[in-house]
């Protein structure tokens, strides 16, 4: 069985956009994906959520989570759903990347991580039909291989994506992410503990990084401060995580959390779920990918804290999962 890890940003959302650096962390939980000769090149989908204890609905994230279901596409026979014909067109994309003299491949995917939350859904499907489709290929390649025949896929999603999500969907791993240069593993002393809450709203990477280029382009000294601190912050972060000083990564997370909120792509919904989780014990919380929606993480020191954290979200009518970040 083939994976793609889903993530989460720790630290360094959208100032990786303006080229400082970003710290990533894969969750054991992603997308799965397995490929066999057929009559067609086919992908079947299975929008499975993710069933865990912590939470109420059996799958995971409620809000804008698409129907549990099942959809199966042909390669070159377009759909009318949007949504699914996109994901047609990112089928199509990765698999000119294979030479023309191969079977036709069927591809069933099953997605555990909902689309819309900041949490790396599509690079983690891009990167598990890859993986899919190099083990029924007899292909093998590196981690930044596969990240990178995975980003025209992202691009269909996306447009113009940083491509931290592929790198951190096809290594598992927590790492430092700049544009243009290879992925940096951190080696974690102690493996941090996490809470993700769903606002309930879908975010759009889009829209949101769109936003923040128009602030730049009217405040381009005032955003240019918050992006060199934010820099700043996710090396202070990457020592920490490598230290394991997790209760200082906190600190460093509320501070960040903060920042974006200065580039107005937090919500007061994103607000409230950072502040009461705070509250309940997390060493830090900020909202985690994109913003105007999607999730938010929170730190927790051990796991009695994270069941406490679960509690404080869903009282507040949010679902959330605690996961470990760093799977490789
Ligand atoms: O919401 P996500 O998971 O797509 O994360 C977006 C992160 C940004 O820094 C805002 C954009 C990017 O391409 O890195």
């Amino acid at each position: 069985m083939a994976i793609g890890y889903g993530k989460v940003i720790l630290l360094g959302e959208h100032g990786v956009v303006y080229g400082h650096p970003a710290l990533g962390a894969a969750i054991g939980v992603g997308c799965f994906a397995t490929a066999r000769e057929d009559r067609t090149d086919s992908l079947s989908v299975e929008l499975a959520g993710y069933d865990s204890k912590a939470t109420k609905s059996g799958h995971g994230f409620g809000g804008p989570l698409p129907e549990p279901g099942a959809f199966r596409l042909i390669a070159d026979t377009p759909v009318d759903h949007p949504e699914q014909e996109k994901m047609r067109r990112a089928f199509c994309a990765v698999l000119d990347g294979y030479p023309r003299a191969r079977p036709p491949l069927s591809v069933s995917m099953r997605m555990q991580v909902p689309g819309g939350a900041g949490l790396g859904c599509s690079a983690a499907c891009g990167v598990a039909v890859i993986n899919a489709l190099d083990e029924a290929c007899g292909l093998s390649r590196d981690h930044a291989a596969v990240a990178e025949a995975s980003m025209p896929w992202e691009r269909v999603f996306h447009g113009n994506p940083s491509g931290m999500d592929s790198a951190i969907a096809a290594s598992g791993a927590v790492a430092l992410f700049r544009k243009s240069a290879p992925l940096l593993k951190i080696a974690v002393a102690r493996t941090p503990l996490m809470v993700i809450g769903h606002s309930g709203v879908a975010s759009s990477t889009i829209t949101t990084v769109q936003a923040v280029a128009r602030l730049h382009a009217t405040h381009p000294e005032k955003t240019r401060e918050v992006f060199d601190e934010i820099g700043s912050l996710v090396a202070q972060g990457a020592s920490a995580v490598q230290e394991g000083a997790l209760s200082k990564l906190g600190a460093l997370m509320n501070r960040n959390h903060e920042l974006l909120s200065s580039l107005q792509v937090s919500t007061p919904r994103l607000d409230e779920m950072c502040a009461v989780v705070r509250q309940a014990g997390a060493w830090g919380a900020k909202l985690t990918g994109s913003g105007g929606g999607g999730c938010m993480i929170a730190l927790a020191p051990d796991q009695p804290t994270a069941l406490a954290l679960v509690k404080a979200l869903q009282t507040l009518g949010r679902d959330a999962l605690i996961v470990q970040v760093g799977v490789q």
